[in-house]
């Protein structure tokens, strides 16, 4: 598959949303990381931002919710114009019917992993998913390191999807660049969310376009 690009804007000027989405009209997804100070200790956007977000943009909208009680408040993001929809499998109460809801809804039902949350207790759930994050930091902020010591974990998960030979997506996000996202790809991740890579760059669409050329090679 074609390696997908997702910038995102949590490393972009929040002041100025709109032109920072079009920044980067190259990418694949434009990735929404929405915190409530609950689940993570920081606090960042809601539904209104992501309505007028979708307004102001063409590119979809992938929303990562790092909430707790998702089973509650993933569907508003839904109706407000998500394309996909991440909970954490550490917050949701009922998993399966939560990605149930989403895809009834319309958008693409995803599911993410804290650094220290294995996959194989999900496996069976993986049918009901179009994507699997495996967070590459300690969820919260951007511009921190990259862990390695989650290769193994994209890794396992890329062959239980072949195993059950399911379409799911595989995406990998934390301190995703031009020297770890070659690593990301090779253990299996197809999907890539960049923050400080892609907004801390001079150019930001010109980074996308290096991102996924170093994916893809
Ligand atoms: C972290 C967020 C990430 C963050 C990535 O909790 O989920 O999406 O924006 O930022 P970088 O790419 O700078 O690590
Ligand atoms: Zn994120």
């Amino acid at each position: 598959m074609r390696a997908q690009i997702n910038p995102s804007i949590l490393s972009a000027d929040f002041a100025r949303l709109a032109e920072e989405a079009e920044a980067v009209s190259g990418a694949d997804w434009l990735h929404v990381d929405v915190m409530d100070n609950h689940f993570v200790p920081n606090l960042t956007l809601g539904v209104p931002v992501v309505e007028s977000l979708r307004k102001a943009t063409g590119t979809p909208l992938d929303c990562h919710l790092m909430i707790e009680d998702p089973d509650r408040w993933a569907p508003q993001y839904v109706e407000a114009g998500a394309g996909s929809v991440t909970f954490h499998a550490e917050a949701a109460a009922a998993p399966v019917k939560l990605a149930r809801e989403i895809r009834a809804k319309g958008a693409r039902a995803a599911m993410a992993l804290r650094p220290a949350t294995p996959i194989e207790p999900y496996e069976d759930l993986l049918p009901e998913l179009d994507m699997l994050l495996v967070m590459t930091v300690e969820p919260g902020f951007g511009g921190q390191s990259f862990l390695d010591i989650m290769l193994p974990k994209i890794r396992r998960t890329r062959q239980l999807i072949a195993k059950h030979g399911l379409d799911l997506w595989l995406q990998v996000d934390g301190g995703v660049s031009q020297s770890t996202i070659e690593r990301c790809a090779e253990a299996g991740a197809d999907v890539f969310v960049a923050g400080s890579a892609v907004y801390g760059a001079g150019d930001p669409a010109e980074a996308v376009r290096g991102l996924r050329a170093q994916a893809e090679s």
